[in-house]
């Protein structure tokens, strides 16, 4: 299985990979015979999906827990991978998670970790391997958003700017590599199946109820394609695509309050 795949030799670090979008991510990687490092907090479920992935394309793949939300935990991290003799070539920045709810009388010290995770340990591990990657002239950055990164978000305001500065921040980093070889993409998912909701407690507002999440399986599909073809922006499924579109179009007050009114508890 091993030897003419085009990751083999390099290692792809997915965090967020004990469940959800991120163990999918990991998979599309590991097809390619990129050799894995999978981080998340939940030991055990990274061991698991490792063992697994491992064994079933023929890669090395090494899980180290961390919780990324602790400010130096990607430094931390670095250093761990580092000391096991890895080096990594591209990136996904995956782990993340939201908060449902109005911002008045939400729980402060969340609502920070949530960007301490979502924003911070993202640009610290970006940080870290970005000069690795621009002095080989390959890999790249595979950067998880969110179709809310495209307007602002009323009774979800935190999570939709965080993944606003995602978008952002992964945009100006593509241009920045342009003719480099390395790869940028900010993959932008709408509701998929994940624990994400029921972390978020999203599935008692009205935008619960609007249609049928994504298979998480076809949303890193779409992103690992995407990413291998230096996409921008890849925002999965046609709806979603539509509705961001949409956005510039649409004056602010109108977009506001739609997003508020979806927000909105049943
Ligand atoms: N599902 C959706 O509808 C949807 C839509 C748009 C964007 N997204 C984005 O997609 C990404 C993946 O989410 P998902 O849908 O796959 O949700 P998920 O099933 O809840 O997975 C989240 C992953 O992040 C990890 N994580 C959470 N807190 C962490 C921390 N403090 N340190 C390290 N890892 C942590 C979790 O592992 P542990 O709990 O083991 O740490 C898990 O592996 C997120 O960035 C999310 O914002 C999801």
């Amino acid at each position: 299985m091993a030897g003419s795949r085009e990751g083999t030799g390099q290692t792809a670090l997915v965090t967020g990979a004990s469940m959800g979008i991120g163990v999918d991510l990991a998979e599309c990687f590991a097809r390619d015979g990129y050799d894995l490092v999978l981080t998340a907090r939940s030991e055990s479920a990274l061991k698991e999906v490792a063992a697994r992935l491992a064994q079933q394309h023929g890669v090395k793949a090494t899980a180290i827990a961390s919780d990324l939300g602790v400010p130096g935990a990607g430094e931390k991290l670095a250093t761990a991978i580092k000391a096991a003799g890895i080096e990594i070539d591209a990136l996904v920045n995956n782990a993340g998670y939201g908060i449902a709810g109005a911002f008045e009388g939400s729980d402060r010290t969340r609502q920070l970790g949530m960007i301490d995770l979502n924003d911070r340990a993202l640009v610290e591990l970006t940080h870290i391997y970005w000069p690795r990657m621009l002095a080989n002239k390959r890999g790249g950055v595979l950067n998880v958003a969110s179709t809310a990164s495209f307007q602002p978000g009323p009774l979800m305001a935190i999570y939709y700017a965080s993944k606003a500065f995602v978008l952002s921040f992964s945009e100006a980093l593509w241009k920045e590599a342009e003719g480099t070889g390395v790869h940028v993409s900010c993959l932008c998912p709408g509701p998929t199946v994940s624990n994400f909701r029921a972390t978020a407690g999203t599935g008692k507002t009205r935008l619960s109820r609007t249609g049928t999440p994504m298979p998480s399986a076809v949303v890193a599909e779409e992103g690992y394609r995407g990413w291998k073809a230096n996409r921008r922006v890849v925002i999965t499924g046609a709806r979603n695509r539509v509705m961001a579109r949409l956005v510039p179009f649409l004056p602010r007050k109108t977009i506001l309050g739609l997003v508020h009114n979806l927000q909105s508890p049943l």
